[in-house]
């Protein structure tokens, strides 16, 4: 049975590595295999929401947030097999629950951008990035 939860206490970290090792994201550290820090910002992100099928984790996604104002959602991720089933949508409900006030920014992997838009995003007219490196999702 599909269920989701929210919050860390729930996370066992060697699944959420492994989902993200299948998944990839989280700025590269899981193809980098650095779990310490992979961990360590999931504890600090403000909501964490995860998608369940009995006991393996299927999907995860985080709100990073100061409550009030703003928050940014990244890592929202399936498992292949278990794509396109209403999970990410799933995932994605959670994590703006309760937080309807705030203004929800995230950028989309290329070819998820119609999944967003299927869920209520609209593409911002003047929105910015800095990366620490040069790379093919910022335009000069
Ligand atoms: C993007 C992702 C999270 C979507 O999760 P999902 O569980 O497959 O999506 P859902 O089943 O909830 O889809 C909800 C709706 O979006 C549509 N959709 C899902 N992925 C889509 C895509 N890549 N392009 C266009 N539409 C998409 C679904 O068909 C569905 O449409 P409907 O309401 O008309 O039926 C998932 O494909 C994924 O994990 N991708 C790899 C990681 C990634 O790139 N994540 C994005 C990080 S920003």
């Amino acid at each position: 049975m599909l269920t989701y939860k929210t919050g860390i206490d729930c996370i066992n970290w060697s699944k959420l590595f492994q989902l993200y090792d299948r998944i990839g994201l989280v700025a590269g550290l899981a193809k980098s295999r650095e779990y310490e820090k992979i961990k360590e910002a999931f504890v600090q992100s403000y909501k964490l929401a995860t998608a369940w099928d009995g006991d393996s984790l299927v999907g995860a996604g985080r709100l990073l947030s100061d409550g009030i104002c703003y928050g940014m959602i990244f890592d929202l991720g399936v498992l292949p097999e278990y794509q396109r089933m209403g999970i990410g949508r799933g995932i994605l409900d959670q994590l703006l629950q309760n937080n309807e006030h705030l203004r929800v920014h995230l950028t989309s992997t290329f070819g998820t951008e119609d999944f967003y838009k299927k869920n209520g995003f609209k593409q911002h007219k003047t929105a910015f990035a800095k990366y620490p490196f040069d790379s093919e999702y910022l335009m000069d």
